[in-house]
């Protein structure tokens, strides 16, 4: 309950780098972490990790977590001490990345000037093989992540019961 106030508390905020009012449904988390095992093994890094709804499924995979809100990053913390948790904007923790990696993306992109820097280092990353796979969930139905030059892409998964709806996608 706390975390769901606090969480439609940052909405209010800053609803463009929320994104929505509560956070994700255990089955989005679910299908985020069924995605990401039918990937190639690789480090995985969170972006956006809020409360960590997400966190909770994929938290086996010893994900590095990455938020730029320091409360969130304050109750992440508590609640998984053994991960690397790091308080930043994801674009910086993008262009340090010097190993293979696979993304779950929980940033908001419609709307959101963040996209404008997120694609091309999407692009780079990928060209110079170190980004492995992205996994991202979105409330629209236009592909997120069109921009970027993946082989594969595939909107793997639709989840109803999350508010709102919400749809997996898989690139590779
Ligand atoms: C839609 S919420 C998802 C939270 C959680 N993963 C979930 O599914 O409930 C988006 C999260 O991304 C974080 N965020 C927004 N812009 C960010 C950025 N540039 N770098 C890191 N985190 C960011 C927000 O603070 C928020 O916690």
């Amino acid at each position: 309950m706390r975390k769901n106030i606090l969480f439609l508390k940052k909405y209010l905020k800053n609803p463009q780098s929320v994104g929505s009012v509560i956070p994700s449904s255990e089955f989005l988390g679910k299908a985020i972490f069924k995605s990401v095992k039918e990937l190639d093994r690789t480090a995985v890094i969170e972006i956006g990790a809020g409360t960590g709804a997400i966190t909770q499924h994929i938290s086996s995979l010893n994900p590095v977590l990455v938020e730029i809100d320091k409360e969130f990053c304050a109750l992440l913390r508590q609640n998984y001490p053994n991960l690397n948790i790091v308080n930043s904007c994801a674009l910086e923790q993008l262009k340090k990345i010097d190993k293979r990696v696979g993304l779950v993306v929980s940033i908001p992109l419609i709307n959101n000037p963040f996209k404008l820097s997120f694609i091309p280092l999407l692009n780079d990353l990928y060209a110079r093989g170190l980004l492995t796979w992205c996994v991202i969930f979105t409330y629209g139905l236009n592909d997120p992540l069109g921009q970027v030059n993946f082989e594969s892409k595939k909107r793997k998964r639709f989840v109803l019961q999350n508010i709102p709806p919400a749809h997996v996608w898989v690139y590779s």
